[in-house]
């Protein structure tokens, strides 16, 4: 029989339709060329749904979910939706609900790629972040006093536990291991100042390679040095491993630095549950219907999808196309400046798979 996945796509909002579009587009290409089947079942969560219904994400959402095979999302976000109640109600509750433990993002500069960092090329800028993605400030403990008073009182804890640090740690090593180029993890972190969570770390992060995988380097950065690093000699990393808030920031400076959120991808990862592929940009609103948007991203992220299912051969094909394109064909990354249109380097990329 024909291998098939089940695939809930989320558009969500601005230019993510616009976006989900192009990606279905390769992703249908690829299945077609190796041989398997992706039926896609659409669902309107987003800004929109939100505004007409007044319901940000139905309680539901979660469980139904939970029957796909993967979930690829476009984005999240409306002008005229107070930020954080679809980032909140939306992202975030589906990364924890469904505890996509791991925010895998590579930052990976392609060929024809403009980079900001001067005199680095390709060659110097490949590798990929494991951002933790279920903990830190992001669990929302904390809360405020005496509002509204001189005397007010915000707090919003850092939180980690010791399971939620090793299988993050682990995927990490695991990862490194399976992606066998320099063999190194960084753990990068804040020893000097965060001395509770971070001795945690540290003390797991040693613990745990010592033990089981000596053939793995360790190295450590603070996260300050991590960016001044990732800018300078973006070629000593191989795999940086890291707290959901830090790697929320540096990966954006990894962003730019592969060419920007026309290109970026990243997939929330639950290595035993039902993961979920995002363009690391936003849903760009003023660019919304133009067709003049890079889709780059989100096919990206769909080639990530096709890994995380076992379709490497597929996954690969992708892969090369994109860097095909952005070699030969596209001016710039950015919207408008690509010498295309968004359906056409859509159908650039696909050609190519
Ligand atoms: C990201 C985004 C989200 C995050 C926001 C939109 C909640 O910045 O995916 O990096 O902080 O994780
Ligand atoms: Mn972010």
């Amino acid at each position: 029989m024909e291998r098939t996945y089940n695939i809930a796509t989320i558009p969500g909002d601005g230019t993510g339709p616009e976006v989900v579009r192009e990606g279905r587009k390769v992703l249908e290409a690829a299945a077609a060329k190796y041989g398997f089947r992706l039926n896609f079942e659409e669902f309107d969560f987003g800004g929109e749904r939100y505004l007409r219904t007044g319901e940000v994400l139905p309680d539901s959402a979660p469980e139904e979910l939970r029957k796909f095979d993967s979930i690829y999302l476009g984005a999240i976000g409306h002008p005229d939706v107070k930020p954080g109640i679809l980032e909140k109600g939306i992202l975030l509750r589906l990364r924890f609900e469904l505890d996509q433990y791991i925010n895998l993002r590579p930052v990976k500069l392609y060929p024809g790629v403009a980079t900001p960092l001067k005199d680095k090329g390709p060659e110097h800028i490949d590798y990929v972040v494991v951002r933790e993605n279920t903990g830190d400030v992001y669990t929302g403990s904390g809360g405020v006093n005496m509002k509204g008073s001189p005397h007010e009182v915000a707090m919003q804890i850092m939180v980690y536990n010791r399971t939620q640090v090793d299988r993050c740690l682990r995927y990490a090593f695991e990862y490194t291991r399976k992606r066998n180029k320099r063999k190194t993890l960084a753990l990068c972190g804040k020893t000097n100042v965060l001395t509770y969570v971070f001795d945690l770390w540290e003390r797991a992060f040693h613990e745990m390679g010592q033990a089981e995988y000596p053939d793995i380097k360790r190295e450590y950065y603070h996260v300050d040095a991590t960016c001044m690093w990732m800018v300078k000699n973006p070629e000593w990393f191989d795999v940086i491993v890291t707290t959901n808030m830090f790697g929320d920031i540096i990966t954006d400076l990894g962003a730019i630095t592969q060419g920007g959120m026309g290109i970026a991808a990243g997939g929330n990862i639950n290595p035993h549950g039902v993961s979920m592929f995002e363009p690391i940009g936003g849903s760009a609103p003023k660019y919304t219907g133009m067709n003049i948007i890079n889709p780059l991203a989100a096919i990206a992220c769909g080639g990530m999808m096709l890994e995380h299912l076992g379709e490497t051969e597929a996954a690969t094909a992708v892969e090369n196309a994109i860097m095909d394109v952005t070699a030969h064909r596209l001016k710039d990354l950015a919207a408008g400046k690509m010498g295309y249109s968004t359906s056409e380097v859509g159908d650039l990329v696909a050609e190519r798979v």
